[in-house]
């Protein structure tokens, strides 16, 4: 649906208005707005390609390593999720792996399913199916330089992340959240992990959490300060005198999402 949007929105963008001997030149959409007639944030910038910012480690990779490639926008969850999204390639070898996509860093993690080969080079490719969640394909071929194989290097440790209870997230929804979630005279979702895991948003067609999937939970979209699609404010509100949350912690309900949200 989004990329729908983000299609229609490109198309009305580029209309170009001519009247007469008047200047011509393109026009501005009015922005869209909901059923309430509230206007619906604009997507960021729709004609940015998808980006490699920073491929890690960027020489020497050990022969067991863990390749993170930070991208400039997030990730249509759509795309990333075949074994396919990232590859290490050397001459007619390729070796895919495990793909874990950090949302908070914009980073797609890649664990080959067995050691490389000692003294090889290897490239690394991006699938050209990847896109952004506003639909962007990846800028057309994307360098990335090749690394050499050293095995005295220490093998990377797993993709896993850090293990992430309720009771580590309370506190930081106590702070920040429940000053209004849990006025009843806001008429706000609550936010506990059943509340969130059984809630839909009222907002848009998605659940607030979805276990194992924070890429579709409305709750990371809410509260991800630069993330693109999502209607209103990003939690908690610039308006409020509520602290706002830090990456490290928005980190945090996105590992606690990630481990089926429980
Ligand atoms: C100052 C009061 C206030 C605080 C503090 C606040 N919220 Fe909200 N929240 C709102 C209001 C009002 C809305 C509806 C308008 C909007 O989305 O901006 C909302 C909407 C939401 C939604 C979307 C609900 C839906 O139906 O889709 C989520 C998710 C959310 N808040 C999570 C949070 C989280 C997480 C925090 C803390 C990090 C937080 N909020 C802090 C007032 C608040």
């Amino acid at each position: 649906m989004h990329r729908h949007n983000a299609t229609l929105l490109r198309r009305i963008g580029t209309l170009t208005l001519c009247l007469g001997l008047a200047s011509c030149g393109p026009i501005e959409p009015p922005p869209p707005t909901d059923a309430d007639g509230e206007p619906i944030p604009r997507p960021a910038p729709l004609d940015d390609w998808l980006r490699v910012v920073e491929v890690t480690p960027s020489h020497a990779i050990a022969v067991r390593p863990t390749i993170e490639v930070r991208f400039n926008a997030y990730l249509d969850p759509g795309t990333f999720n075949s074994y396919s999204a990232l590859s290490l390639r050397s001459g007619g070898l390729t070796s895919g792996g495990r793909i874990d996509y950090r949302m908070t860093r914009k980073t797609l993690r890649l664990r080959p399913r067995s050691d490389l080969i000692e003294g090889l080079r290897y490239t690394l490719f991006a699938s050209r199916d990847l896109r952004s969640v506003t639909g962007a394909p990846l800028f057309p071929d994307t360098p990335a330089p090749e690394r050499f194989t050293d095995a005295s290097l220490p093998g990377s440790p797993p993709l896993d992340r850090p293990e992430v209870r309720w009771s580590d997230i309370a506190p930081i929804v106590e702070r920040s959240c429940n000053a209004c979630h849990n006025d009843p005279g806001w008429r706000l979702p609550r936010l506990t992990p059943d509340a969130l895991r059984q809630t839909r948003s009222t907002q848009v067609d998605a659940p607030l959490v979805m276990p194992f999937e924070p890429a579709q939970s409305y709750l990371m979209h809410k509260i991800l300060p630069d993330y693109p699609l999502r209607r209103f404010t990003v939690q908690p509100p610039p308006y409020s005198d509520a602290p706002p949350l830090s990456l490290d912690e928005i980190e945090r309900i996105e590992d606690w999402i990630a481990q089926g949200a429980r």
